[in-house]
């Protein structure tokens, strides 16, 4: 047992010492020469075109050493993190006709900050075993087949900054443990089949844009989301209530960063919320296709129409497919075609004529509807 160490370590000597005489860089760590060997079995062969990355990869060579070489074309990225031996700290693979699985893989990369896959063919489930990856500051699965539920597991990626998993299959609940990913900034999950109602996300106190559309989550808009926010998209949901202060009580602050909200396509009722005017630097703001009712607040209509210092105007107010009713408030009769995208079709404003811009491109509901304004 002692003398096959001592051949072993004076292997290790031997090829170090070779290494340096022929002036090669540094190693990759073992570790991360076995996880590149399971992604490239663990895909499809039929989906590695000859010319792409992973057909590439020949492991008979060192791959960080021979990178962008003729064996390793791309696919990742290396650096050095003690002398002598490389670590992979990307893995990109994205729009390349991959497909396979990723369970199989241990995703034992622990200095691995970038993992891109997006715009391919894997399919299966999310493994849990990507939360290996503790050092992740983005991920990206967009576009592709995967299905099941998002791991609870995925929360607890604590330098997570950009998770993209938008555009799959994705089903259930949007795990509470979401919460937990205290690096986040940016949120992408539209276009899946999610159901149950939105976690809490108070906790995500960097999170910048917010896309949750194209899903169908139910329950009530959330009352926590963090101040941060820049941008938040959950359109094209089930999400019911009303808007009321209480709802969204953190972007109301006049610290609010909140620029652009898209609620349109839910089932929102009650009265328009006035509070949304008082929004520093809300531009944009589509509640369509809701059921909202009530009078358009005078409020939305100053923003619209009248530029004030200090706060920022609606460029976008799409209120179509309510059930609104009452007078075009004042101000948004003087309104200029051009000067702001507001649209008002399709309500219970009888008194929409086409004269007003924004009330073209449509009708106003039929007098049967009216009973529900
Ligand atoms: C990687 O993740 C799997 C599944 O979650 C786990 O069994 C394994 O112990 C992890 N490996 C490391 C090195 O943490
Ligand atoms: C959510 O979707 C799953 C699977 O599609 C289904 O089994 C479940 O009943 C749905 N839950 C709700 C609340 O709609
Ligand atoms: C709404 O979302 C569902 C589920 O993702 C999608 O199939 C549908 O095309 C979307 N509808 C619109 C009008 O965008």
């Amino acid at each position: 047992m002692g003398s096959l160490k001592l051949i072993l370590s004076s292997l290790v000597l031997v090829f170090v010492i070779a290494g340096v005489l022929i002036g090669a860089e540094s190693k990759t760590y073992w570790g991360d020469i076995e996880v590149l060997k399971e992604l490239k079995n663990g895909f499809d062969p039929g989906s590695l075109n000859p010319g792409s990355c992973v057909s590439s990869w020949d492991f008979t060579i060192d791959p960080c050493d021979n990178l962008f070489g003729e064996k390793f074309t791309c696919g990742f990225r290396c650096d050095l993190v003690v002398s002598g031996i490389s670590r992979i700290t990307e893995l990109g693979l994205d729009q390349a006709g991959y497909a396979g699985s990723l369970s199989s893989i241990s995703w034992n990369l622990p200095y691995l900050e970038t993992l891109d896959l997006s715009s391919n063919f894997f399919s299966g489930a999310i493994p849990d075993s990507l939360s290996n990856l503790t050092r992740l500051r983005r991920l990206g699965l967009s576009r592709n087949l995967f299905t099941g539920e998002i791991p609870s597991s995925i929360g607890s990626l604590p330098n997570l900054e950009e998770l993209y998993l938008d555009n799959n299959n994705l089903q259930g609940t949007m795990p509470a443990s979401l919460n937990g990913l205290v690096s986040l900034k940016r949120l992408e999950i539209q276009s899946n089949k999610l159901n149950g109602t939105l976690p809490d996300l108070g906790s995500l106190r960097n999170l910048y844009y917010l896309d949750i559309s194209d899903n169908a989550i139910v329950g009530e808009p959330p009352a926590t989301l963090p101040s941060s926010l820049i941008q938040i998209s959950m359109r094209n949901n089930s999400l019911g209530g009303t808007l009321i202060p209480e709802s969204f009580i953190n972007l109301m602050s006049l610290q609010s960063e909140l620029i652009a909200i898209d609620l349109s396509n839910n089932e929102l009722q009650g009265l328009l919320p006035s509070f949304m005017a008082l929004m520093p630097k809300l531009s944009a703001l589509s509640l369509e296709n809701n059921k909202f009712t009530g009078m358009i607040p005078t409020q939305y209509a100053l923003k619209a129409a009248v530029p004030d210092s200090g706060i920022s105007p609606f460029a976008r107010l799409l209120l179509g497919g309510n059930y609104l009713f009452g007078p075009i408030p004042d101000p948004l009769r003087f309104l200029k075609p051009g000067s702001a995208n507001v649209r008002l079709v399709d309500n219970c404003l009888y008194r929409c004529p086409d004269a007003f811009f924004f009330c073209q491109g449509g009708d106003q509901k039929s007098l049967t509807e009216y009973l529900f304004c």
